[in-house]
């Protein structure tokens, strides 16, 4: 089992490159923030999951890892990236002396971290998959007229003084529904064997139901990684417990 930790990726500047470009590449085409602050969140996460519920500190460390890497396969393109992602991460963790059957874990979790062509096969993938779908905040919008539009509906900005189209309707579901998410929450609890995403959604910039329509699928997926970690999901949207 690996001794490897995140610090050891952390400071690998191959993994900080693929890093840095994945998410430039991703800034290009008008995602959310995918670079070094969701890859530090979601590895971090991940450990967390396991050692909240008792796994041992050696498959906490190998979430860690999976995590931290998991969205570095944009660098090539956003269709298929775990994918991509695990075969980029092969020779980067042989380099730095991962042994072969924790390299393959970490592979596997990486590949399969998307709902669209993914499925939870073992509790590293299961952590990764509900550490990344729980990464829903405002703080990963990097769409300036979006962010002007909020302030302006807050009375923070003049409208005189906004961007040039900086009207809320108009931008990305997935702008709107990251930057309405004012807090997430992530619950483990080992005694009642449940995991709870609790977020606080704004619902001047965008409704529980644009929520629905984008992160159902989402949703699905956490709720079959949490039965692979023995867990039932619960999503509480402002208060009200949804799932
Ligand atoms: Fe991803
Ligand atoms: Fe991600």
């Amino acid at each position: 089992m690996t001794k490897l930790t995140l610090d050891d990726l952390k400071n690998n500047k191959k993994v900080r490159v693929y890093l840095e470009k994945a998410d430039a590449h991703l800034a290009g085409i008008g995602y959310t923030e995918h670079g070094l602050r969701h890859a530090n969140i979601i590895g971090t996460r991940s450990q967390n999951i396991l050692l909240r519920l008792n796994y041992k500190d050696g498959d906490a460390r190998l979430a860690a890892i999976a995590g931290f890497l998991h969205d570095i396969g944009n660098v090539v393109g956003r269709i298929n990236h775990g994918q991509a992602g695990a075969i980029l991460a092969q020779p980067i963790l042989t380099e730095i002396g991962m042994d072969i059957e924790d390299i393959v874990l970490v592979m596997s979790a990486i590949a399969n971290h998307e709902e669209e062509a993914g499925d939870p096969t073992n509790i590293i993938s299961a952590s990764l998959i509900i550490a990344d779908k729980s990464d829903v905040h405002r703080s990963r919008v990097r769409n300036p007229s979006l962010i002007s539009a909020a302030l302006i509906l807050d009375n923070k900005m003049d409208p005189l003084s906004a961007p040039c189209g900086s009207a809320i309707g108009f931008y990305d579901i997935h702008d709107r529904v990251n930057y309405a998410a004012t807090e997430s929450e992530l619950k483990v609890d080992p005694l009642e064997k449940s995991i709870v995403l609790e977020l606080t959604i704004d619902t001047k910039i965008s409704d529980v139901m644009e929520y629905f329509e984008i992160f159902l699928s989402r949703m699905i997926i956490c709720r079959k990684a949490a039965k692979f970690l023995g867990c039932d999901f619960h999503l509480v949207i402002n208060n009200v417990r949804l799932s």
